[in-house]
């Protein structure tokens, strides 16, 4: 368990983590999201003692970092995956971890196995490809056989084997009973990961909730209409009591009445449909509504956001 309590970090004027509080739980996969600049990898360097907060605490099992003995024995972290000295093997890199820590020799090499990296454990880190780094950095933080995982941001640059190599290892540590904490900046990563959502945003916390929660409140299904009576269709909705509004490229969108009635209102009425669907609004959008005011590099697109505005809103409420 990880318990943070009004964390707080300043760089001179700038609030990088501001007052958070919330608990990391064992036994599932807790998904940490923000957009860039949010302020996740700070969090975790202060949950590993890296960086002392300003303000507040973090307790890992109700003990500090820096008061654990043989600390990868409690909590393995993924934070930088460069953080290997280039002229080092992977062997030796995990070799020199695990003698600082009382862990066995033996560990090195089921770990080296368990990510997949036996055949090159004799090569020098500098020759590792993205992918294979980031491999040697969870084999570092599995090294331990900890009750606790930390993953900054893990699946960054890896192909799509590689990503779901990371995704099915993190559940399957969740489900052996472990803390599983992984920051990400994709909502769409964490919705096929996590089972709990920790959301920030320049610092702040936006929401704290299962995933199925945040699934549930922000979704939202509508039915895509597309008609060469358009007209006609709006009238016999309207007289129905059905609301819709403007969707892309002339379709209409209905929210609250199944696709069925829809058809069923058009037929009656002798109107000709070329297009009838049922939608579900991505949450990756919701995301973007969510953080939308928080976030702090917008790309100069000139594209506008997302419609639904009022997910976010209503989510922020409830
Ligand atoms: N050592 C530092 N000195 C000054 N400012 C810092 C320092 N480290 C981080 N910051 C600032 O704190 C904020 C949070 O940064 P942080 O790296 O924690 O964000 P993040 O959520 O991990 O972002 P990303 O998704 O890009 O990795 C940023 O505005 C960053 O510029
Ligand atoms: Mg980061």
């Amino acid at each position: 368990m990880i318990e943070l309590e009004g964390l707080t970090k300043r760089y001179g004027e700038k609030v990088a983590v501001d007052n958070l509080t919330f608990t990391v739980r064992p036994g599932i996969v807790t998904g940490f999201l923000g957009p860039n600049g949010a302020g996740k990898s700070t969090t975790m360097r202060m949950i590993l003692g890296l960086d002392h907060p300003t303000a507040g605490d973090v307790r890992i099992d109700g003990t500090h970092y820096d008061r654990l003995q043989d600390p990868l024995t409690y909590i393995g972290a993924l934070l930088e995956a460069k953080g290997v000295h280039p002229g080092r093997s992977a062997y030796n890199h995990l070799l020199w971890l695990a003698q600082s820590n009382g862990i066995p020799e033996r560990r090195v090499r089921e770990v080296l196995g368990e990510v997949g990296l036996t055949a090159v454990a004799r090569k020098k880190a500098k020759g590792f490809s993205l992918g294979m780094g980031q491999r040697l950095g969870i084999a570092a933080a599995l090294l331990g056989d900890p009750r606790i995982l930390m993953f900054d941001e893990p699946v960054n640059g890896l192909d799509p084997e590689g990503i779901h190599w990371i995704r099915t290892l993190m559940k399957s540590l969740a489900e052996q009973g472990r803390t599983v904490f992984v920051s990400s900046h994709l909502m769409s990563e964490m919705a096929l990961t996590a089972d709990h959502l920790v959301v920030i945003g320049q610092g702040r916390l936006l929401a704290d909730t299962s995933m199925a929660e945040f699934i549930e409140r922000n979704s939202r299904s509508y039915v895509r209409v597309r008609s060469p009576q358009r007209e006609a269709l709006l009238d016999a909705l309207h007289q129905a009591g059905v609301t819709a509004v403007d969707g892309a490229d002339g379709t209409l969108e209905v929210d609250g009445t199944p696709a069925e009635k829809i058809g069923e209102l058009a037929a009656r009425n002798g109107v000709v449909l070329h297009e009838l669907s049922p939608q579900q609004a991505s949450l990756e959008e919701a995301f973007m509504q969510l953080t939308a005011e928080s976030v702090e590099y917008h790309a100069h697109t000139g594209a506008p956001l997302p419609p639904q505005q009022q997910w976010g809103e209503s989510w922020r409420k409830g």
